[in-house]
């Protein structure tokens, strides 16, 4: 009997589902939120409405794709935390309620180490392109940005992690200082493409360890941007790609710092990248850069399975039922976990 998974993501303002048989990706849907634009960031109320409209259209077409009857699957997967208590609610309730229909155990996933589980979704049977254990993996979104040593699939450590703003959240919350909308972060690496990454110095943190810190960063950015609009109201106008440019670079510098030491202290040379910034062209540019200069084995996932989608939870899932790992049907989100 072949082992076939449904994977329910909603933990922020994506609503995902996806089908996985015997671990090869049969089909990944994922409807975006549009309403939040408007906000310049993520309304829970909103959000937790959009995931009632949608799961059942997504879950429909996430079945339909597959090519398979719903009576074919084998077990429910959601994504039990973190994220928004609202959002998740929407996903574990409907998980419930499939899973009793259909007589099927429910799987809880937990959404970080999903992040990192993107890296071994198949698409085809001839995708064998997985990473080896141990490696490290930094992921890295608008919540979270984390070194993870990743000892198996059901075997993580995180070794340094963000002391306050996530990496994903500096591109977003900066962006939105320069007028650039929501989220910020594909809009910033769009522009920085066509400015000078030397052209602004922002201040870098002093943490010690593996660990981050992006709130200074941040303050610093603002800073800068305060002090030139008071003798040029234009500023930002014309020097937006410039700052774009010269923010992603120092994200990407810090980034990429704590993992190349991280990497030589734990004596691991197979890195991979995994979460919404995980998308970034710098950031992808400086993992192949490493991979020639430290001999670095890199994996960078495909741009589908970087931010928020079912198929990292179906995978998640998939290896927790190999495990005989079910979750009770009384089990509740919860809105911070950690690995
Ligand atoms: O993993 P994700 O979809 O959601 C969670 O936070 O869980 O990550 C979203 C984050 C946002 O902060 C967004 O601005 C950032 O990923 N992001 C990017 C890019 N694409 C998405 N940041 C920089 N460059 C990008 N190309």
């Amino acid at each position: 009997m072949p082992v076939t998974i449904l994977g329910i993501e909603s933990s922020c303002d994506d609503t995902s589902a996806a089908v996985i048989r015997d671990g090869i990706l049969l089909s990944n849907v994922t409807a975006g939120q549009a309403v939040h634009e408007a906000y310049g960031g993520v309304v829970p109320e909103l959000a937790s409405r959009a995931h009632q409209q949608n799961i059942i259209p997504v879950v429909s077409e996430a079945v339909k794709r597959a090519g398979i009857n719903k009576s074919e699957l084998t077990a429910v997967a959601f994504t039990r935390g973190p994220g928004l208590t609202g959002s998740l609610l929407v996903g574990t309730s409907f998980a419930k309620g499939l899973a009793m229909s259909l007589h099927i155990p429910m799987i809880d996933v937990n959404h970080l180490q999903a992040h990192v589980l993107a890296h071994f979704i198949r698409q085809s049977p001839e995708d064998n392109d997985q990473p080896s254990f141990p490696f490290l993996c930094l992921l890295v979104s608008g919540g979270n940005s984390q070194i993870i040593r990743v000892n198996s699939c059901r075997n993580m450590e995180v070794v340094g992690q963000t002391i306050d703003d996530a990496a994903g959240e500096a591109f977003d919350k900066c962006a939105k200082v320069m007028g650039l909308g929501y989220p910020g972060g594909p809009v910033v690496n769009r522009l920085a493409n066509e400015g000078n990454p030397a052209a602004f110095a922002f201040a870098k943190p002093r943490v010690g360890g593996y660990d981050y810190s992006f709130s200074g960063l941040k303050t610093s950015f603002l800073y800068t941007l305060r002090d030139r609009l008071q003798s040029d109201p234009d500023f930002i106008a014309k020097n937006r790609a410039d700052l774009c440019a010269s923010l992603q670079a120092v994200v990407v510098d810090i980034l990429m710092s704590k993992l190349r030491k991280a990497a030589k202290d734990l004596g691991i040379k197979e890195v991979a990248v995994a979460g919404g910034v995980s998308a970034n062209s710098g950031l992808r540019d400086a993992f192949l850069a490493h991979a020639r200069l430290y001999g670095w084995k890199v994996h960078i996932p495909p741009f589908a399975f970087t931010t928020d989608n079912a198929a990292m939870v179906a995978m998640a899932g998939h290896y927790k039922y190999l495990d005989g790992e079910f979750c009770p049907m009384d089990a509740v989100p919860f809105a911070r976990v950690v690995i």
